[in-house]
């Protein structure tokens, strides 16, 4: 493993609420895990947050609200900052926007479900430049740090072969490998489905019943497990129904070995009670996050100290960026002043 260990991670979460089990399983439960062994940069993306309509005093208290949800899953402060504290991820999407084509924006799937979803929506809103604009921002998030590893969830994957189109595009017309190709890391659980409708995937945007909140009570939990949709009796006898699935994805991901293993083989030999299942499922989440609560109620009495934590974290990493956005205006082009 001590070869690899030189690589850098980054990546990024937006400050929409809360998070949820699909998150955490998805991805956080790796930006954990991988601080041990690489360079890595977590960043709280406020940008990103403002291409969908939104309020300015929520936006800035569920930036302050995640900082402090992801210290307490186990992020290190020097790891985490905040994208608009290091304004050269704006400055470096103006310079991608020249290296990347519209009609590959208009064909991403992220940005065609938005546009859905607004329409759908109340007759004010409306379709953002920045909407569009999202994916180049997000590859400059990535390549402004020459992030080699992109630890996200399956739904992000197409975000990520556009990062590498863009890298790739931009070192041709500069004529020098300059930028190198970014992939991405998934769990074992890349892709959690909503408990409620499993044929969707679990998401805030999706609405209350779409989600289970990583930091919900244990009455919460129950609840929200025990209405789960099992099987809809859809496709009968072919394989394992969606919804069911996804609660033994959960007890999985939960590293629950032998409730998984037990249930698995009641599934196989037919003897497998649906309100066993969620018990199941219901104890293995409870106990993962019960470590994060506990964390998380003594970090809320120290939110002044994490405020001043994140903003010089902050400015330490935008000193990285500072150095490879002053390079990438040579490449280009720019001029480079000092003040
Ligand atoms: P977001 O909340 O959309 O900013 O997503 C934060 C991270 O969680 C990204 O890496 C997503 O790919 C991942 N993620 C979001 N929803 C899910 C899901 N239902 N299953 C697995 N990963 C997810
Ligand atoms: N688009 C990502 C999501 O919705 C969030 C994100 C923004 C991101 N910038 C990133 C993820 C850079 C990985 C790397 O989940």
């Amino acid at each position: 493993m001590s070869d690899v260990s030189h690589k850098t991670v980054l990546s990024g979460i937006q400050p929409t609420g809360d998070i949820h089990f699909g998150n955490y399983f998805g991805a956080i439960k790796n930006w954990e895990k991988l601080q041990a062994q690489y360079k890595c940069y977590y960043s709280v993306v406020d940008y990103h947050a403002m291409t969908m309509p939104f309020t300015p005093s929520v936006l800035r208290n569920n930036t302050w609200e995640i900082v402090i949800n992801l210290l307490a899953i186990g992020i290190n402060p020097e790891n985490l900052f905040i994208q608009s504290l290091v304004p050269e991820h704006a400055e470096l999407t103006w310079i991608f926007n020249c290296y990347c084509s519209y009609g590959q924006l208009m064909r991403m799937t992220q940005f065609k479900d938005k546009t859905s979803q607004l329409k759908e929506g109340q007759k004010d809103d409306y379709i953002s430049v920045a909407l569009l604009d999202y994916p180049v921002l997000q590859a400059a998030d990535v390549l402004i740090y020459k992030a080699d590893l992109v630890p996200v969830g399956k739904d992000q994957e197409q975000h990520l072969e556009l990062t590498r189109d863009i890298a790739q595009r931009f070192n041709f017309q500069v004529g020098k490998e300059y930028f190198s190709l970014p992939e991405p890391l998934f769990t074992e659980t890349p892709k959690i489905r909503s408990t409620a409708d499993p044929s969707r995937k679990m998401s805030k945007s999706a609405g209350e019943k779409h989600y289970i909140n990583l930091f919900a009570d244990e009455t919460t939990i129950r609840r929200q497990i025990k209405s789960a949709v099992t099987d809809t009796g859809q496709n009968p006898g072919t394989s394992m129904a969606e919804g069911v699935q996804n609660l033994f994805e959960l007890i999985k991901a939960s590293e629950n070995v032998q409730a998984y293993d037990a249930l698995l083989q009641n599934y196989h030999q037919g003897s497998l009670k649906y309100v066993d299942l969620k018990e199941a499922t219901a104890d293995s989440l409870i106990a993962t996050n019960a470590p994060f609560l506990q964390k998380k109620s003594e970090l809320v009495a120290n939110k002044k100290q994490i405020k001043d934590e994140i903003k010089s974290s902050s400015a330490a990493i935008r000193r990285v960026a500072q150095e490879t956005l002053k390079e990438v205006k040579e490449l280009v082009g720019l001029l480079n002043v000092k003040y």
